[in-house]
């Protein structure tokens, strides 16, 4: 088989690179090692950045988004029970839409399935050459062998990809933050209790109010990163949460059996260059971030943007420059959002360790933010998505 551009990962930055090749004449294959209905249940973040939006308006993904994502101006910050709100529109003039990864997946799946793609369950994906001009990739698919070749791979195959593999190690510098805690999520089928984000920094821990529609609520408490799921019954984290999002938002709670409860650990992540040879990595194949501030999708979305660019470029006109600044391109706007979700994560979140000072630091910064145009415009600006 052959292709113009092998996509490793059918996750958001897989799928809409291959859309977005699409719309521009690009051949691709995308190559998933899970089934269809694996990918599509899979729970993930929910907020996309206008840009996001705006990309998933241009590969004609978005008419679902349209009519079920929820608008919002705003979110609620909570500081030891004291609420604010950040007026994110009126601060940036962007709001932001909460709408489940899980659906833009679906969505970008349907589109994709129309040529038959994306080709799930491709087993033992090994990359080759891709130091060359000539790389492939092979893989095994209904106990069949397969060999892909193509001008170029997209490794977009996440944090636990093997992408990133295919790059010598000496040649590729990392960067890490662990955080000691981990985030318990909680999915059920009850309205929301407030129609915006409650994002608390309580003395018993982070907590988080979220959606996915006005039926459906997702919540988080932070834990410590040893706790077992098996500890927290539906009405532990139900309890927990009341206490941590404050009294307003516990009279607004509408308690329900959960449809699906985890615990995942927080890090920060960055590996640089993104590029190796005819090798180009896209999404959490190259960093993570901690979900405080629901940053990786829509950085999935900008690598997604910036590399097809690139790609498009160098068929249009044979330039390699888009090529060779692909790396340096994404990972200027990488590290901002690394930084803000680092940043949002110390200030939201109670370490352990830590002593009054450092929480009375918290807590000035909090207050600081409630009262300065200056300081929430800084935090609104991130939060809705710096201009790609
Ligand atoms: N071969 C083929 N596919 C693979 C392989 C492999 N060896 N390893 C992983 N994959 C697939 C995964 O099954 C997954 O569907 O690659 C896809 C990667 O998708 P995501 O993990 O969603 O990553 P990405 O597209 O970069 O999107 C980032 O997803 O993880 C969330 O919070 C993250 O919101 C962020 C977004
Ligand atoms: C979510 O709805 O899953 C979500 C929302 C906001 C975040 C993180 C996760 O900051």
């Amino acid at each position: 088989m052959r292709t113009q551009v092998a996509i490793i990962g059918g996750g958001p930055a897989g799928l809409l690179l291959a859309q977005l090749l699409h719309i521009a004449g690009i051949d691709s294959v995308v190559l998933e090692q899970r089934s269809r209905a694996y990918v599509e249940a899979r729970i993930r973040a929910g907020v996309l950045e206008q840009g996001t939006v705006d990309l998933l308006d241009k590969v004609g993904a978005a008419t679902r988004l349209h009519a079920e994502g929820l608008l919002h101006d705003g979110v609620m910050l909570v500081a030891d029970g004291q609420s604010f709100r950040i007026d994110l529109h009126g601060l940036t003039g962007k709001p932001v839409t909460v709408y489940g990864q899980t659906e833009l997946t679906r969505d970008l799946n349907a589109i994709l399935a129309e040529r038959e793609q994306p080709v799930f369950e491709a087993q033992d994906v090994a990359l080759h050459d891709v130091a060359t001009d000539k790389p492939f990739v092979t893989y095994r698919k209904d106990g069949r062998d397969v060999r892909l070749d193509c001008d170029f791979i997209a490794g977009c195959d996440g944090a636990h990809g093997v992408s990133h593999t295919a790059i010598p190690k000496d040649l590729l510098k990392t960067y890490e933050r662990l955080y000691p805690f981990g985030w318990l999520g909680l999915m059920a089928d009850v309205p929301p209790c407030s129609p915006e984000l409650i994002y608390s920094n309580h003395p018993r821990g982070f907590a988080l109010a979220s959606m996915r529609s006005t039926q459906r609520s997702r919540y988080y408490v932070q834990v410590p990163l040893d706790e077992k799921i098996a500890d927290w019954p539906d009405e532990r984290v139900w309890d927990e949460l009341a206490l941590r999002l404050g009294p307003e938002a516990a009279a607004g709670m509408t308690r329900g059996p959960s449809l699906e409860k985890s615990i995942a650990p927080l890090r920060s992540y960055v590996a640089e260059p993104m590029r190796h040879g005819r090798l180009f990595l896209a999404g959490d194949a190259a960093h993570i971030v901690p979900p405080t501030g629901a940053k990786g999708l829509n950085l999935a979305a900008s690598d997604a943007h910036y590399l097809s660019g690139a790609l498009i470029d160098f068929y249009r006109t044979g330039t390699q420059k888009g090529l060779d600044g692909y790396s340096a391109q994404a990972l200027a706007r990488v590290w901002k959002a690394v930084r803000f979700s680092w940043w949002f994560t110390q200030l939201m979140h109670r370490f352990p360790g830590d002593d009054d000072f450092a929480h009375k630091v918290q807590m000035a910064e909090l207050d600081y933010l409630s009262r300065s145009p200056a300081a929430a415009t800084a935090m609104a600006e991130n939060y809705v998505g710096l201009p790609f």
